[in-house]
């Protein structure tokens, strides 16, 4: 009796050890997969202080979907960990509020290392933090963006504490891309070298530039998504084959009341038309150009959605 006790004991003794020692090794690994130092040579940015720049800032945040993920207020949201804080750590959007529940001590450089190549102000990736949509962002908007960010009132309540001990957040995170696109996705040198963008005048370029952050929704050829998990709907085609026969009118009606000339109305919620309805008469003309100088993908055509962030 005591002697197979002894032997139970030795066993489940011997499988507790292993564990550990697994978990350990699996520390160790995350931590030089995902928390090494990156050095980036951050190219420095003149940060606008007009309430022009400012407001469009305002208006680009939702564009680009900052605020999908950072909250309305942008102070932050816990993604993960308050069911079980032991397996995924406690995580999610950083608050971004200036102030000392937000980003009290960050420069401007700081701003740009962050969005552009997704490295945090110790040097070391961002996780989940979609960079890899912000490389192409031109000086002109990413300026706007950081001046709108470096003006929101500072929030009283402090961001999510992102502490990193879970097994299933590394386990999430080494397996997507998207989970570290600093160091899986984006070419730090090329960044840098990026041109200001297209200008404005140059219509066609301007719009395809424009139209970017619709990808993350609408599919990377334009041409509709079956199911957006994020949103848990579908995303209709908006290359001439379903827009074929709408007229720039109509488009406009659709980005600025939300109104879709088969009489149904896009729900705010799934899209932030009230946002992109702000851009300028200009800034619309040119992304309609463009959405009609594609080709029309059929839905049995369209490449497979390959974004799975957040
Ligand atoms: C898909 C979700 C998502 C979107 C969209 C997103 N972020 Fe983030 N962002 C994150 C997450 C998650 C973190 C926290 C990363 C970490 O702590 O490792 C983060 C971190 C940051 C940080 C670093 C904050 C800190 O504590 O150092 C900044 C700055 C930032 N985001 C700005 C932005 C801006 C500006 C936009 C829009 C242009 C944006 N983010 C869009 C998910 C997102
Ligand atoms: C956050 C996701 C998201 C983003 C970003 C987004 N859309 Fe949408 N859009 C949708 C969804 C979802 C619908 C369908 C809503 C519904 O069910 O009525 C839609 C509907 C539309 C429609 C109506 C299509 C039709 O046939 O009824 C047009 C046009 C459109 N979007 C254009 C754009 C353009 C242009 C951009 C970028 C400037 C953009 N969208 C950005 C999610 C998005």
């Amino acid at each position: 009796m005591n002697k197979s006790l002894k032997w139970l004991g030795i066993l489940f003794g011997g499988i507790l050890g292993i564990a550990l020692i697994g978990l350990l090794g699996y520390f160790i690994y995350w931590q030089i997969q995902a928390r090494r130092t990156i050095e980036v040579d951050v190219a420095s940015l003149e940060i606008p202080t007009d309430q022009t720049s400012i407001d469009r800032g305002e208006i680009l945040v939702e564009i680009v979907r900052c605020t999908e993920c950072h909250g309305k207020d942008l102070s932050g949201i816990v993604w993960a960990g308050r069911q079980r804080p032991i397996l995924t750590g406690l995580f999610g959007p950083s608050n971004l509020t200036p102030g000392e529940n937000g980003l009290e001590n960050y420069t401007d450089e700081d701003y740009v290392r962050a969005i552009r190549h997704g490295v945090g102000q110790d040097g070391k990736a961002l996780i989940y933090m979609p960079s890899n949509f912000y490389v192409d962002l031109n000086e002109s908007d990413l300026g706007d963006i950081i001046a709108y960010l470096k003006t929101l009132p500072p929030s009283d309540e402090a961001g999510p504490p992102n502490n990193w001990f879970g097994p299933l957040l590394w386990n999430f995170v080494l397996s997507n891309p998207q989970g570290l696109p600093a160091i899986k996705m984006i070419d730090h040198e090329a960044v840098r070298e990026i041109p200001i963008g297209p200008e404005p005048g140059d219509t066609l370029a301007y719009g395809e530039y424009l139209a970017l952050p619709c990808k993350s929704c609408h599919g990377d050829d334009f041409a509709g998504v079956p199911l957006l998990e994020r949103l848990g709907v579908a995303s209709p085609n908006i290359t001439p084959y379903s827009l074929g026969d709408w007229t720039e009118e109509e488009f406009f009606i659709a980005m600025r009341e939300g109104a879709v000339p088969d009489g149904t109305f896009i729900p705010q919620s799934l899209m932030p038309w009230t946002a992109i309805g702000q851009l300028t008469d200009e800034e619309l003309h040119a992304i309609w150009v463009y959405l009609q100088s594609l080709p029309a993908v059929a839905p049995e055509d369209a490449i497979e959605f390959q974004n799975s962030e957040g």
